[in-house]
Protein backbone atom coordinates (compact mmCIF):
# COMPACT_ATOMS: atom_id res chain seq x y z
CA UNK A 1 0.00 0.00 0.00
CA UNK A 2 1.28 3.41 -0.51
CA UNK A 3 1.29 5.35 2.27
CA UNK A 4 2.82 9.23 3.73
CA UNK A 5 4.12 9.78 7.19
CA UNK A 6 4.14 13.49 7.96
CA UNK A 7 6.68 14.82 10.29
CA UNK A 8 10.18 12.45 10.63
CA UNK A 9 10.20 12.77 13.90
CA UNK A 10 10.06 9.71 16.78
CA UNK A 11 7.29 8.80 16.08
CA UNK A 12 7.10 9.58 11.91
CA UNK A 13 10.38 7.87 11.35
CA UNK A 14 10.10 4.56 13.76
CA UNK A 15 6.22 4.53 12.03
CA UNK A 16 7.51 4.33 8.52
CA UNK A 17 10.50 2.56 8.97
CA UNK A 18 8.46 -0.42 10.61
CA UNK A 19 5.88 0.16 7.84
CA UNK A 20 8.21 -0.10 5.07
CA UNK A 21 9.21 -3.36 6.35
CA UNK A 22 5.82 -4.93 6.67
CA UNK A 23 6.22 -4.47 2.84
CA UNK A 24 4.30 -1.17 2.49
CA UNK A 25 5.38 1.53 -0.06
CA UNK A 26 6.06 4.74 2.88
CA UNK A 27 7.26 8.10 2.31
CA UNK A 28 8.33 10.49 4.85
CA UNK A 29 7.53 13.49 4.38
CA UNK A 30 9.20 16.19 6.37
CA UNK A 31 8.91 20.58 5.72
CA UNK A 32 12.65 20.59 7.16
CA UNK A 33 15.15 20.69 4.67
CA UNK A 34 17.83 19.49 6.50
CA UNK A 35 16.58 16.97 8.81
CA UNK A 36 15.36 15.25 5.19
CA UNK A 37 18.93 15.63 3.16
CA UNK A 38 20.54 14.11 6.48
CA UNK A 39 17.85 11.39 5.97
CA UNK A 40 18.44 10.70 2.32
CA UNK A 41 22.45 11.07 3.33
CA UNK A 42 21.42 8.10 5.29
CA UNK A 43 21.80 10.05 9.24
CA UNK A 44 19.51 9.34 11.49
CA UNK A 45 18.98 12.04 13.71
CA UNK A 46 17.97 10.27 16.93
CA UNK A 47 19.57 7.34 19.07
CA UNK A 48 17.13 3.98 18.68
CA UNK A 49 18.73 0.99 18.79
CA UNK A 50 17.76 -0.61 15.52
CA UNK A 51 16.46 2.30 13.58
CA UNK A 52 19.36 2.81 11.64
CA UNK A 53 19.85 -0.88 10.13
CA UNK A 54 16.01 -0.92 9.47
CA UNK A 55 16.09 2.74 7.49
CA UNK A 56 18.91 1.52 5.33
CA UNK A 57 17.73 -1.63 4.79
CA UNK A 58 14.43 -0.36 3.42
CA UNK A 59 15.93 2.37 1.27
CA UNK A 60 17.98 0.45 -0.18
CA UNK A 61 14.73 -2.22 -0.72
CA UNK A 62 13.42 0.41 -2.31
CA UNK A 63 10.10 0.93 -0.11
CA UNK A 64 11.05 3.91 2.41
CA UNK A 65 11.41 7.38 0.94
CA UNK A 66 12.07 10.99 1.94
CA UNK A 67 11.08 14.36 0.68
CA UNK A 68 10.00 17.60 1.42
CA UNK A 69 7.15 17.30 -1.18
CA UNK A 70 3.98 17.27 0.37
CA UNK A 71 1.80 18.01 -2.81
CA UNK A 72 3.70 14.55 -4.46
CA UNK A 73 3.99 12.70 -1.56
CA UNK A 74 -0.19 12.94 -0.34
CA UNK A 75 -1.70 12.93 -4.15
CA UNK A 76 -2.30 8.98 -4.39
CA UNK A 77 -1.40 7.82 -0.94
CA UNK A 78 -3.95 5.28 0.81
CA UNK A 79 -3.42 6.57 3.87
CA UNK A 80 -1.78 9.55 5.26
CA UNK A 81 -0.13 9.27 8.80
CA UNK A 82 0.13 12.42 10.92
CA UNK A 83 3.27 12.46 13.11
CA UNK A 84 4.33 16.12 13.69
CA UNK A 85 5.39 17.30 17.11
CA UNK A 86 2.42 18.02 19.53
CA UNK A 87 5.11 19.90 22.47
CA UNK A 88 3.31 21.35 25.39
CA UNK A 89 1.96 24.93 24.27
CA UNK A 90 4.48 27.53 25.11
CA UNK A 91 2.32 29.24 27.27
CA UNK A 92 3.20 26.71 29.78
CA UNK A 93 -0.12 25.61 31.32
CA UNK A 94 -0.06 21.89 30.61
CA UNK A 95 -1.91 22.32 27.07
CA UNK A 96 -0.64 20.45 23.88
CA UNK A 97 0.00 22.66 21.41
CA UNK A 98 -1.63 21.81 18.10
CA UNK A 99 0.00 24.46 15.48
CA UNK A 100 1.68 21.59 13.41
CA UNK A 101 -1.51 19.31 12.90
CA UNK A 102 -3.81 21.79 12.13
CA UNK A 103 -1.29 23.44 9.38
CA UNK A 104 -0.31 20.23 8.32
CA UNK A 105 -4.41 19.20 8.16
CA UNK A 106 -4.82 22.02 6.09
CA UNK A 107 -2.39 21.90 3.74
CA UNK A 108 -2.27 17.84 3.26
CA UNK A 109 -6.37 18.60 2.53
CA UNK A 110 -5.66 20.18 -0.97
CA UNK A 111 -3.67 17.02 -2.54
CA UNK A 112 -5.71 14.39 -1.56
CA UNK A 113 -6.30 12.29 -4.24
CA UNK A 114 -8.75 9.53 -4.56
CA UNK A 115 -10.40 8.36 -1.26
CA UNK A 116 -7.26 8.21 1.34
CA UNK A 117 -7.61 7.42 5.34
CA UNK A 118 -6.12 11.02 7.30
CA UNK A 119 -4.46 8.84 10.14
CA UNK A 120 -3.53 11.24 13.59
CA UNK A 121 -0.66 8.83 15.41
CA UNK A 122 0.50 12.07 17.16
CA UNK A 123 -0.37 12.02 20.94
CA UNK A 124 -3.58 14.35 20.68
CA UNK A 125 -6.31 16.23 23.13
CA UNK A 126 -9.52 14.68 23.07
CA UNK A 127 -11.22 16.19 20.41
CA UNK A 128 -8.69 16.93 17.46
CA UNK A 129 -9.15 14.69 14.91
CA UNK A 130 -12.85 15.49 14.77
CA UNK A 131 -11.31 18.96 14.63
CA UNK A 132 -8.57 17.86 11.98
CA UNK A 133 -11.87 16.17 9.70
CA UNK A 134 -13.40 19.79 9.91
CA UNK A 135 -10.33 21.49 8.89
CA UNK A 136 -9.74 19.38 5.93
CA UNK A 137 -13.48 19.42 4.68
CA UNK A 138 -13.34 22.82 4.96
CA UNK A 139 -9.77 23.36 3.08
CA UNK A 140 -11.13 20.81 1.03
CA UNK A 141 -14.68 19.95 0.67
CA UNK A 142 -14.27 17.71 -2.29
CA UNK A 143 -11.94 15.25 -0.55
CA UNK A 144 -13.08 11.74 -0.42
CA UNK A 145 -11.45 10.80 2.92
CA UNK A 146 -11.89 9.55 6.50
CA UNK A 147 -10.20 10.22 9.61
CA UNK A 148 -8.58 7.62 11.96
CA UNK A 149 -7.06 8.13 15.58
CA UNK A 150 -3.92 5.72 15.68
CA UNK A 151 -2.57 6.17 18.88
CA UNK A 152 0.95 5.18 19.63
CA UNK A 153 2.25 3.15 22.11
CA UNK A 154 6.37 3.16 21.73
CA UNK A 155 8.89 2.98 24.57
CA UNK A 156 12.14 4.77 23.50
CA UNK A 157 15.07 2.69 23.43
CA UNK A 158 12.40 -0.45 22.65
CA UNK A 159 10.35 1.32 19.85
CA UNK A 160 11.23 -1.07 17.06
CA UNK A 161 10.19 -4.35 18.98
CA UNK A 162 6.95 -2.42 20.17
CA UNK A 163 5.55 -1.46 16.98
CA UNK A 164 6.58 -4.91 15.14
CA UNK A 165 5.11 -6.79 18.42
CA UNK A 166 2.44 -4.51 20.28
CA UNK A 167 0.18 -5.85 23.01
CA UNK A 168 -2.29 -4.11 21.50
CA UNK A 169 -3.45 -1.78 18.14
CA UNK A 170 -5.86 0.72 19.05
CA UNK A 171 -8.09 2.57 16.26
CA UNK A 172 -9.97 5.00 16.84
CA UNK A 173 -12.27 5.05 13.07
CA UNK A 174 -16.12 5.38 12.14
CA UNK A 175 -16.24 4.14 8.99
CA UNK A 176 -16.25 0.14 8.02
CA UNK A 177 -13.70 1.58 4.93
CA UNK A 178 -11.45 3.13 7.17
CA UNK A 179 -11.31 -0.09 9.59
CA UNK A 180 -10.60 -2.20 6.23
CA UNK A 181 -7.86 0.05 5.51
CA UNK A 182 -6.03 0.44 9.08
CA UNK A 183 -6.51 -3.82 9.15
CA UNK A 184 -4.52 -3.98 5.42
CA UNK A 185 -1.97 -1.88 6.81
CA UNK A 186 -1.21 -3.65 10.03
CA UNK A 187 -1.96 -6.94 8.55
CA UNK A 188 1.64 -8.80 9.47
CA UNK A 189 0.21 -8.20 13.06
CA UNK A 190 -2.77 -10.31 12.48
CA UNK A 191 -1.00 -13.43 11.83
CA UNK A 192 0.76 -12.79 15.53
CA UNK A 193 -2.81 -12.69 17.33
CA UNK A 194 -2.42 -9.09 18.06
CA UNK A 195 -5.13 -7.95 19.52
CA UNK A 196 -6.96 -4.82 17.62
CA UNK A 197 -9.94 -2.23 19.77
CA UNK A 198 -11.83 -0.65 17.09
CA UNK A 199 -13.66 1.91 18.41
CA UNK A 200 -14.24 5.73 18.14
CA UNK A 201 -12.18 9.14 17.06
CA UNK A 202 -12.25 10.01 21.23
CA UNK A 203 -12.26 7.12 22.64
CA UNK A 204 -8.99 6.30 20.82
CA UNK A 205 -7.48 9.59 21.86
CA UNK A 206 -8.06 9.53 25.09
CA UNK A 207 -7.05 5.69 25.97
CA UNK A 208 -3.45 7.05 24.84
CA UNK A 209 -3.43 9.37 27.53
CA UNK A 210 -5.15 7.48 29.70
CA UNK A 211 -2.48 4.29 29.45
CA UNK A 212 0.41 6.84 29.78
CA UNK A 213 -1.29 8.11 32.92
CA UNK A 214 -2.33 4.67 34.52
CA UNK A 215 1.75 4.20 33.73
CA UNK A 216 2.45 7.21 35.78
CA UNK A 217 0.35 6.48 38.95
CA UNK A 218 1.48 2.96 39.15
CA UNK A 219 4.76 4.38 39.37
CA UNK A 220 4.28 6.95 42.10
CA UNK A 221 2.29 4.57 43.96
CA UNK A 222 5.61 2.17 43.88
CA UNK A 223 7.93 5.46 45.01
CA UNK A 224 5.73 6.23 47.82
CA UNK A 225 5.54 2.47 48.85
CA UNK A 226 9.50 2.70 48.70
CA UNK A 227 9.65 5.73 51.25
CA UNK A 228 7.34 4.16 53.09
CA UNK A 229 9.69 1.10 53.46
CA UNK A 230 12.45 3.09 53.97
CA UNK A 231 10.85 4.46 57.05
CA UNK A 232 9.65 0.91 58.67
CA UNK A 233 12.14 -1.31 57.76
CA UNK A 234 10.96 -2.83 54.74
CA UNK A 235 11.91 -3.91 51.34
CA UNK A 236 10.40 -2.07 48.03
CA UNK A 237 11.59 -4.97 45.59
CA UNK A 238 10.05 -7.90 47.60
CA UNK A 239 6.83 -5.64 47.91
CA UNK A 240 6.61 -4.89 44.56
CA UNK A 241 6.95 -8.77 43.56
CA UNK A 242 4.95 -9.70 46.13
CA UNK A 243 1.95 -7.42 44.89
CA UNK A 244 2.58 -7.66 41.49
CA UNK A 245 2.19 -11.02 41.18
CA UNK A 246 -1.39 -10.29 41.73
CA UNK A 247 -2.35 -10.34 38.29
CA UNK A 248 -4.52 -8.24 38.93
CA UNK A 249 -1.92 -5.35 39.84
CA UNK A 250 0.79 -6.79 36.92
CA UNK A 251 4.22 -6.71 37.85
CA UNK A 252 5.50 -4.42 35.18
CA UNK A 253 6.16 -0.72 35.98
CA UNK A 254 6.69 -1.33 39.59
CA UNK A 255 10.23 -0.37 39.77
CA UNK A 256 10.90 2.41 42.25
CA UNK A 257 13.26 5.30 41.23
CA UNK A 258 13.90 8.82 41.03
CA UNK A 259 10.79 9.71 39.35
CA UNK A 260 9.55 9.15 36.38
CA UNK A 261 10.91 11.03 33.23
CA UNK A 262 10.88 11.58 29.41
CA UNK A 263 8.95 13.26 26.62
CA UNK A 264 5.73 11.32 27.31
CA UNK A 265 4.41 10.42 30.93
CA UNK A 266 5.41 14.52 32.47
CA UNK A 267 3.83 15.91 28.85
CA UNK A 268 0.52 13.52 29.20
CA UNK A 269 -0.41 13.61 32.38
CA UNK A 270 -0.76 17.32 33.04
CA UNK A 271 -2.18 17.08 29.06
CA UNK A 272 -4.76 14.88 30.63
CA UNK A 273 -5.36 17.01 34.13
CA UNK A 274 -6.04 20.33 31.87
CA UNK A 275 -8.52 18.05 29.44
CA UNK A 276 -10.49 16.87 32.66
CA UNK A 277 -10.51 20.34 33.88
CA UNK A 278 -11.74 21.90 30.60
CA UNK A 279 -14.57 19.30 31.08
CA UNK A 280 -15.44 19.85 34.78
CA UNK A 281 -14.35 16.47 35.76
CA UNK A 282 -11.99 15.73 38.67
CA UNK A 283 -8.60 13.67 37.76
CA UNK A 284 -6.91 13.79 41.09
CA UNK A 285 -5.55 10.33 41.04
CA UNK A 286 -3.31 11.53 38.08
CA UNK A 287 -2.62 15.02 40.03
CA UNK A 288 -1.57 12.89 42.70
CA UNK A 289 0.96 11.04 40.32
CA UNK A 290 2.33 14.39 38.91
CA UNK A 291 2.66 15.68 42.49
CA UNK A 292 4.35 12.83 44.03
CA UNK A 293 6.60 12.87 41.26
CA UNK A 294 7.92 16.05 41.58
CA UNK A 295 8.52 15.22 45.37
CA UNK A 296 10.06 12.10 44.87
CA UNK A 297 12.91 13.86 42.37
CA UNK A 298 13.42 16.57 45.49
CA UNK A 299 13.51 13.48 47.48
CA UNK A 300 16.33 12.23 45.94
CA UNK A 301 18.57 15.64 45.98
CA UNK A 302 17.81 15.30 49.76
CA UNK A 303 19.06 11.45 49.85
CA UNK A 304 22.71 12.38 48.00
CA UNK A 305 22.87 15.56 49.98
CA UNK A 306 22.22 13.52 53.34
CA UNK A 307 25.06 10.67 52.90
CA UNK A 308 27.17 13.80 52.26
CA UNK A 309 26.50 14.90 55.71
CA UNK A 310 24.62 17.71 54.46
CA UNK A 311 27.46 19.80 53.71
CA UNK A 312 28.04 20.00 49.84
CA UNK A 313 30.50 22.51 49.27
CA UNK A 314 34.18 21.04 47.53
CA UNK A 315 32.33 17.61 47.40
CA UNK A 316 32.49 15.99 44.11
CA UNK A 317 29.59 14.15 42.89
CA UNK A 318 30.41 11.30 40.31
CA UNK A 319 26.93 10.67 38.32
CA UNK A 320 26.08 7.70 36.49
CA UNK A 321 23.76 8.43 33.82
CA UNK A 322 21.52 11.60 32.35
CA UNK A 323 19.31 10.46 29.99
CA UNK A 324 15.35 9.69 31.72
CA UNK A 325 16.30 5.76 30.95
CA UNK A 326 18.65 3.68 29.07
CA UNK A 327 18.63 3.17 24.90
CA UNK A 328 17.69 6.59 24.43
CA UNK A 329 19.67 9.94 23.81
CA UNK A 330 16.69 11.60 25.11
CA UNK A 331 16.89 14.32 28.38
CA UNK A 332 13.44 15.64 27.92
CA UNK A 333 12.28 16.14 31.46
CA UNK A 334 15.22 13.95 32.53
CA UNK A 335 15.41 13.76 36.65
CA UNK A 336 19.09 14.62 36.29
CA UNK A 337 17.50 17.85 35.20
CA UNK A 338 15.81 18.28 38.44
CA UNK A 339 18.43 17.13 40.37
CA UNK A 340 21.65 17.60 39.63
CA UNK A 341 21.20 21.71 39.62
CA UNK A 342 20.48 21.96 43.02
CA UNK A 343 23.52 19.79 43.68
CA UNK A 344 25.85 22.10 41.97
CA UNK A 345 24.10 25.23 43.14
CA UNK A 346 25.08 24.40 46.87
CA UNK A 347 29.12 23.92 45.68
CA UNK A 348 29.16 20.08 44.82
CA UNK A 349 31.63 19.63 41.38
CA UNK A 350 29.44 17.44 39.13
CA UNK A 351 31.22 14.77 37.15
CA UNK A 352 29.21 13.06 34.62
CA UNK A 353 28.88 9.82 32.45
CA UNK A 354 26.19 9.06 30.18
CA UNK A 355 26.89 6.82 27.26
CA UNK A 356 24.50 9.10 24.89
CA UNK A 357 23.37 12.25 26.75
CA UNK A 358 26.39 14.30 26.78
CA UNK A 359 26.17 15.79 24.22
CA UNK A 360 22.82 17.56 24.85
CA UNK A 361 23.39 17.61 28.66
CA UNK A 362 27.13 19.89 28.10
CA UNK A 363 24.66 22.10 26.08
CA UNK A 364 22.47 22.73 29.18
CA UNK A 365 25.00 22.46 31.60
CA UNK A 366 28.17 23.31 30.50
CA UNK A 367 29.44 23.54 34.79
CA UNK A 368 29.20 20.41 34.59
CA UNK A 369 32.45 17.73 33.82
CA UNK A 370 31.47 15.48 31.32
CA UNK A 371 33.93 12.18 31.83
CA UNK A 372 34.56 9.09 29.37
CA UNK A 373 34.01 5.99 31.17
CA UNK A 374 32.24 5.15 34.63
CA UNK A 375 35.49 4.85 35.99
CA UNK A 376 36.69 8.66 35.46
CA UNK A 377 32.98 9.33 37.14
CA UNK A 378 34.50 7.44 40.01
CA UNK A 379 38.04 9.26 40.46
CA UNK A 380 38.37 11.21 43.12
CA UNK A 381 34.51 11.70 44.03
CA UNK A 382 32.85 11.92 47.32
CA UNK A 383 29.78 9.73 46.21
CA UNK A 384 28.98 7.94 42.72
CA UNK A 385 25.43 8.24 41.71
CA UNK A 386 23.63 5.84 39.69
CA UNK A 387 20.92 7.85 38.10
CA UNK A 388 20.18 5.86 35.12
CA UNK A 389 20.15 1.98 34.65
CA UNK A 390 22.59 1.86 31.44
CA UNK A 391 23.73 -2.09 31.25
CA UNK A 392 26.99 -0.83 31.19
CA UNK A 393 26.51 0.42 34.59
CA UNK A 394 25.11 -2.95 35.84
CA UNK A 395 28.20 -4.81 35.86
CA UNK A 396 30.90 -2.58 37.28
CA UNK A 397 34.49 -3.47 38.54
CA UNK A 398 33.25 -2.09 42.14
CA UNK A 399 36.67 -2.47 43.70
CA UNK A 400 38.06 -0.79 41.25
CA UNK A 401 35.21 2.17 41.48
CA UNK A 402 35.88 1.95 45.83
CA UNK A 403 39.57 2.57 44.99
CA UNK A 404 39.34 5.70 42.82
CA UNK A 405 37.14 7.23 45.00
CA UNK A 406 37.64 9.58 47.87
CA UNK A 407 35.51 7.95 49.98
CA UNK A 408 33.32 4.50 49.18
CA UNK A 409 29.93 5.83 49.15
CA UNK A 410 27.28 5.15 46.32
CA UNK A 411 23.63 6.14 45.81
CA UNK A 412 21.97 3.96 43.66
CA UNK A 413 18.59 5.44 41.94
CA UNK A 414 17.52 2.25 39.98
CA UNK A 415 18.90 -0.32 42.66
CA UNK A 416 21.13 -2.38 40.47
CA UNK A 417 22.99 -3.57 43.05
CA UNK A 418 22.75 -5.61 46.33
CA UNK A 419 22.66 -4.07 49.59
CA UNK A 420 24.77 -6.56 51.25
CA UNK A 421 27.40 -7.36 48.50
CA UNK A 422 27.69 -3.13 48.52
CA UNK A 423 27.87 -3.02 52.24
CA UNK A 424 30.39 -6.76 52.12
CA UNK A 425 32.75 -4.69 49.99
CA UNK A 426 33.16 -1.70 52.53
CA UNK A 427 30.71 0.56 50.30
CA UNK A 428 28.39 3.25 52.78
CA UNK A 429 25.54 2.51 50.63
CA UNK A 430 22.05 4.15 49.50
CA UNK A 431 19.11 2.61 47.48
CA UNK A 432 15.52 3.39 47.08
CA UNK A 433 13.17 1.56 49.13
CA UNK A 434 15.48 -1.06 50.42
CA UNK A 435 16.69 -1.60 54.42
C1 LIG B 1 6.07 5.79 27.50
C2 LIG B 1 5.11 4.59 27.44
O1 LIG B 1 5.69 3.49 28.14
C3 LIG B 1 4.83 4.18 26.00
O2 LIG B 1 3.87 3.13 25.96
C4 LIG B 1 4.28 5.40 25.24
O3 LIG B 1 4.05 5.12 23.88
C5 LIG B 1 5.27 6.54 25.33
O4 LIG B 1 5.50 6.86 26.72
C6 LIG B 1 4.68 7.71 24.59
O5 LIG B 1 3.66 8.24 25.02
O6 LIG B 1 5.15 8.00 23.48
P1 LIG B 1 8.73 6.13 27.33
O7 LIG B 1 8.46 7.54 27.75
O8 LIG B 1 9.63 5.87 26.18
O9 LIG B 1 7.32 5.39 26.97
O10 LIG B 1 9.39 5.39 28.54
P2 LIG B 1 8.97 4.36 29.69
O11 LIG B 1 9.76 3.13 29.52
O12 LIG B 1 7.52 4.20 29.79
O13 LIG B 1 9.53 5.11 30.98
C7 LIG B 1 9.07 6.41 31.36
C8 LIG B 1 9.70 6.83 32.66
O14 LIG B 1 9.20 6.05 33.74
C9 LIG B 1 11.22 6.69 32.71
O15 LIG B 1 11.75 7.83 33.35
C10 LIG B 1 11.44 5.45 33.56
O16 LIG B 1 12.66 5.42 34.23
C11 LIG B 1 10.27 5.54 34.52
N1 LIG B 1 9.86 4.23 35.10
C12 LIG B 1 9.34 3.28 34.29
C13 LIG B 1 10.04 4.01 36.44
O17 LIG B 1 10.53 4.88 37.19
N2 LIG B 1 9.64 2.81 36.97
C14 LIG B 1 9.10 1.84 36.20
O18 LIG B 1 8.74 0.78 36.76
C15 LIG B 1 8.95 2.07 34.84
Amino acid sequence: MKITIIGTGYVGLVTGACLAEFGHQITCMDKDESKISSLLNGEIPIYEPGLADLVQKNVQEGRLAFTTNLEDSVGGAAAVFIAVGTPSSRRGDGYADLTYIYAAAKELALHLKGYTIVIDKSTVPVGTARQVARLIREANPEADFDMVSNPEFLREGAAIADFQRPDRVVVGAESEKAQGVMKEIYDPLYLLSTPFVFTDLESAELIKYASNAFLSIKISFINEMANLCEQVGADVVDLAKGIGLDGRIGAKFLHPGPGFGGSCFPKDTVALLRIAQENGVSARSVEAAVEINAAQKAGMVKKIRDVLGGDLAGKTIGVLGLTFKPETDDLRDSPSLSILPPLHEKGATIQVHDPQGMDEASKIFPEFNYVGNSYEAATGADVLVLMTEWNQYRALDLDKIKSLMNQPVFVDLRNVYSPEKMRELGFTYVSVGRR
